[in-house]
């Protein structure tokens, strides 16, 4: 969200106390380091709203809200983001920044021109290198993992060197300026003699292009262990990886029926190559409703088909949720033993992963598989649970949907359907409920809002407070392949150590202003755990080995649940036990 210069934010932000614009909505008392006062965006009697003035960021204890003064505003006014920040700049006496005038549209537009030149070159060289004699160990890298030479060009895959400067060098050749390169993404700043160096380094590179068939930017794959694993182009003034879809492109003129959201480069890769070639993916964030309505644009409907392990399934009720909201018809591919698409087509094949396909929940049997999730189907007492919880979801369903899922129902919980009809019966919501589900983040069915976990909050808190834990625990994560569940935290860690080998300190509330009010709210609840951690890098440690356990801990469930009704998934089940008694 870019919309206004950080600079220009970091002023206003500066000239914004949050203190008193909180004060006139509730009365605030000191108390340690924080103000408290009763929260004004849930109801209660004792106060649970804080305010901590060294960082001027607020958190709810009772609601969960929390933010800088820009999200304050949002919530207090229900402003958008862009209102909120044009009344904190009225209230603050400052100009808001100066439109554009012609001349400078003009300049803008040719340096736009100038990037998409250079992503194209860049695109190109790298492509280059992949094909010839240096680009060997890439070429037996993509082999191993099944990828063969007509899918390397349909996709332009590439190949950057293990070098600082031959990219820049040869850009330097094509007169592109060192200004163009870095802010193309291409090249970041340094010490260098020419003072930038090659942003990707001995990396397998997949282009990104847009819906003008242009190179916009870059995935770049490790073919070892560094980290991160992919490296992407950050926000230019020609590539926001919020806003685009990887493969889009190639779907330009097609007639679509539908479409096939995966989460990774690979999982395209491995689709198309298979023959199923409607897959696309975000580009490393959690999807976006700009994503959702270009996906609009080509398709009625749409197969959520993301890994099936805990975390890639949280990240499937919040995409569905986004998907379902602009009105697309959703299902949902689920893929057994927690495997991903590129792994499950290349070892099935095509017609299986159809026959997934063709097995897909809709967006109601996914909600009552989820309510599954933590709760071990063999114990009656969870059974019960599960009826209750599940019958009043139904209950707030339409007559003929409830019909629809009562056999299913009745055969997971071993009620009569008569039974599960009479307890759907009880729960009557109002009918305004039904039409309209996700006006807001705040109103949303608790059924789909995936939370971040305690040990996420922490880990983040470690991650805030210091920069050598921050290093570590993303090592630890991608070593022990652990991810946070909330997946747009992943994200902002990422946003973390960009600003920190730039050398800079991480301003908690700019870094807000790039994330959804949801985000902001769990950035605020972890800023306010950071004084009470003494060893961030052990704590962080601690929280990498809390998060794979409870991830195992779903998976485990999830084959329990599967066996007791039959399924032959023992050895899957016991793998799982085992690695879990390891931790
Ligand atoms: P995964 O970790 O699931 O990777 O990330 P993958 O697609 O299965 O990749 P392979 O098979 O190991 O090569 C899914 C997607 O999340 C983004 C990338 O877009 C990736 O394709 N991602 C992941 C990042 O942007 N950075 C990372 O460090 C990791
Ligand atoms: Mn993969």
């Amino acid at each position: 969200m870019p919309l206004f210069p950080d600079s220009w934010l970091s002023e206003l932000l500066g000239k914004s106390d949050l203190v008193a614009i909180a004060s006139e909505y509730t009365q605030l008392m000191p108390k340690g380091r924080r103000l408290w006062g009763c929260c004004p965006f849930h109801s209660e009697k004792t106060p649970s709203f804080s305010v901590t003035p060294d960082n001027q960021l607020y958190y709810c204890f009772g609601c969960h809200a929390g933010g800088s003064v820009i999200q304050f505003m949002m919530e207090a006014e229900k402003l958008t983001y862009t209102e909120a920040v044009k009344s904190l700049a009225q209230r603050a006496g400052m100009e808001l920044p100066e439109e554009m005038d012609d001349q400078k549209l003009r300049s803008e537009r040719a340096l736009k021109e100038r990037m998409y030149a250079a992503c194209k070159e860049a695109a190109m060289f790298y492509h280059g290198l992949l094909l010839s004699e240096e680009g060997k160990a890439a070429q037996q890298y993509l082999i191993r993992r099944g990828v063969d030479s007509h899918t390397v060009k349909s996709f332009g895959l590439g190949f950057a060197p293990e070098s600082w400067d031959r990219l820049t060098n040869h850009m330097f050749s094509k007169d592109f300026t060192k200004e163009d390169l870095i802010a193309a993404g291409l090249a970041i700043r340094g010490k260098s003699k020419d003072g930038c160096y090659d942003a990707f380094r001995n990396r397998v590179i997949f282009p990104i292009i847009a819906q003008n068939r242009r190179v916009i930017g870059f995935g770049a794959r490790t073919m070892g262990k560094d980290i991160p694993k992919y490296l992407n182009t950050g926000d230019t003034p020609i590539f926001n990886k919020r806003s685009h879809l990887y493969a889009l492109n190639m779907q330009k003129g097609k007639k679509l029926s539908d479409l096939i959201m995966v989460e990774g480069y690979m999982d395209v890769i491995s689709l198309h190559q298979s023959g199923i070639d409607n897959a696309v993916a975000s580009l490393g964030t959690a999807l976006t409703q700009q994503q959702a309505r270009l996906i609009k644009r080509y398709a009625p409907k749409v197969y959520i088909s993301y890994d099936g392990d805990a975390a890639g399934q949280n990240a499937t009720l919040r995409g569905l949720d986004i998907l379902a909201k602009e009105g697309l018809d959703v299902r949902v591919i689920l893929i057994p033993n927690g495997q991903d698409p590129d792994d499950y087509v290349r070892q099935n094949g095509k017609e299986a992963y159809l026959s997934l396909k063709d097995k897909a929940l809709t967006l109601n049997g996914f909600k009552l598989d989820h309510l599954m999730w933590e709760l071990d189907m063999n114990s009656p007492d969870d059974r019960e649970t599960y009826a209750k919880k599940a019958c009043a979801f139904l209950g707030t369903l339409q007559p003929v949907e409830q019909e629809r899922y009562t056999p299913l129902l009745a055969r997971r919980t071993g009620l009569s359907e008569a039974a599960i009809l009479k307890q759907c019966g009880l729960i009557k919501t109002p009918p305004e409920n039904r039409t309209a589900p996700n006006r807001n983040i705040k109103e949303n069915s608790p059924v789909l809002r995936a939370e971040a976990s305690k040990a996420e909050k922490e880990l983040l808190a470690c991650m805030l407070k210091s920069g050598d834990a921050l290093v570590l625990a993303i090592e630890e994560m991608t070593e022990k392949g652990v991810r946070f569940c909330y997946a747009e935290l992943m994200e902002v860690a990422e946003r973390l150590l960009v600003e920190r080998t730039r050398g800079e300190e991480a301003d908690i509330r700019l870094l807000m202003c790039g994330f959804s009010p949801q985000t902001a709210e769990i950035i605020s609840a972890a800023a306010g755990l950071c004084e009470s951690i003494e060893d961030p890098q052990t704590a962080a440690l601690e929280c990498v080995k809390a998060m794979g356990k409870s991830a195992l801990d779903a998976e485990i469930k999830e084959l329990a649940g599967r066996m007791a009704v039959g399924e032959d998934v023992k050895v899957k089940y016991m793998e799982l036990v085992k690695k879990r008694a390891l931790l």
